[in-house]
């Protein structure tokens, strides 16, 4: 553990290489993600991309994206970022083309969540009179629907999801209501990696009149290439009739450095709702088009730079390299006695634990065992106990090593049935 005992001012500055040492000392207790061990918040495309993020982000670590009329190359970066993010998510493939697509830049997908659920509210009130507005979605959806929720007062009704972890469309119908102004769909789910049935959901919202925003955070940037290799075939994205937004997480798949999110409108007028500006206050006319003030350069500049350093091909071989590592850690899940996959999984993000059919082995303690034997780090989450795995493309040179403790992990704890004292599932921090 680092030793914060002398946390105060230095009186004296400490020289650069020794305060980089000491940042050194505080990783010490961090989780290997370089080395494949992570199966969480990290996406890793190799150390020749991790070398182009680092120069390019410390290329642009002082410029600020909050005026683009100071930092032109940031506003002209953001606009391709854009248009890229359009043509992948299905912009293109709109009934009448493009033309109406707009799209900001985020710091995450967090930040793109809330933006969509605020501009949702406002568009109910703005559109429709909406007083208070309320927005379904399923069980799965991520949790900072419930921060926009907690935020924004628009209130968050939550359906069961089916066995097979998707969205349960007839459900959702049953809960809208007059005032409902978001119908929410996930491409895919974080906790089962399930894609919802977006068309049916598009279908729902445009019959009932209301927006629908596709979470595509984690999907976005994998979900395009894995359908050209012909590993995904179901609709998703903004060419679905009906889906009126859809959030994209380039520092997810995309494998950009943290603090870059896209989020698309499909129309105009209806992405004209998310920027806020004001001249109430002596400094003139301020606008903004997110949440933060101040938006860094750097996450824009590293998030350019990697779309244009991997290009299409790039991206097709590490959606490959990652399917491939997924589909190998998936296998040895359905193939190791007494442990079992979690819904239906789509893509390459899943959640595993105890096999209900055969009880024996206790989840977390699976967990705990994995961390002991190789490092190997996976997070907790619940209901039902579970580890929940992101497989990237940095996953594929370890999956054989990470299967083999797997397999006698899960062997060791059926014979001795050890339980892990801890058995809370936190994800995130408190
Ligand atoms: C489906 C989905 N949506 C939204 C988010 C939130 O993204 P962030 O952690 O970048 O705020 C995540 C994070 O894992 C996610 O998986």
């Amino acid at each position: 553990m680092a030793d914060f005992a002398d946390n105060r001012l230095p009186v004296h500055g400490l020289d650069a290489d020794a305060v980089l040492a000491r940042l050194d000392d505080f990783a010490a207790d961090d989780r290997d993600w370089r080395g494949g061990r992570v199966f969480s918040l990290v996406y890793n495309a190799g150390d020749d991309v991790l070398d182009l993020l680092t120069r390019a982000s410390n290329r642009y670590s002082s410029e600020n994206a909050l005026n683009t009329m100071a930092f032109p190359s940031l506003g002209w970066m953001q606009h391709d970022i854009i248009t890229i993010t359009t043509g992948l998510l299905g912009g293109d493939r709109r009934p009448g083309g493009s033309a109406g697509v707009r799209g900001y830049l985020t710091s995450g997908g967090t930040e793109s969540l809330l933006q969509a659920t605020k501009t949702a509210r406002d568009h109910g009130r703005v559109e429709r009179g909406i007083a208070n507005p309320n927005m379904v979605l399923a069980t799965s959806a991520h949790a900072a629907f419930a921060k926009a929720s907690h935020y924004f007062d628009v209130e968050s009704r939550r359906v069961p999801v089916r066995s097979d972890g998707s969205a349960d469309v007839d459900a959702m119908a049953d809960a809208i209501d007059d005032d409902t102004v978001l119908v929410v769909g996930s491409a895919p789910s974080y906790p089962q990696g399930v894609i919802d049935p977006i068309p049916e959901l598009g279908a729902l919202a445009l019959e009932r009149g209301i927006l629908c925003h596709v979470d595509a955070c984690l999907g976005g940037f994998i979900l395009p290439f894995l359908g050209t290799l012909g590993h995904i075939t179901k609709e998703w994205d903004l060419s679905v009739p009906g889906v009126t937004s859809i959030s994209a997480d380039l520092h997810k798949y995309g494998y950009a450095s943290k603090g870059v999110s896209i989020i698309l409108y499909g129309d105009h007028d209806l992405a004209r709702l998310q920027p806020f500006i004001t001249s109430d206050w002596l400094g003139g006319l301020y606008g903004s088009p997110s949440m933060a003030g101040t938006r860094p350069g750097g996450p824009i500049a590293a998030g350019w730079a990697v779309l244009h350093h991997l290009g299409e091909d790039g991206y097709l071989r590490l959606a490959a390299d990652a399917h491939r590592a997924s589909s190998a850690l998936k296998e040895c899940i359905l193939s190791t006695p007494g442990i079992a996959l979690r819904g239906a999984p789509d893509a390459t993000v899943f959640a595993f634990g105890a096999d209900d059919a055969e009880p024996g082995i206790d989840t977390f303690a699976l967990g705990d065992m994995l961390i002991e034997r190789g490092g190997w780090f996976f997070d907790r989450q619940s209901p039902p106990p579970s580890l929940h795995a992101t497989v990237h493309a940095g996953h594929a040179a370890v999956i054989d090593e990470l299967c083999t403790d797997l397999a006698a992990s899960a062997g060791e704890l059926a014979r001795t049935g050890v339980r892990a004292e801890d058995q809370s599932a936190t994800y995130g921090t408190i």
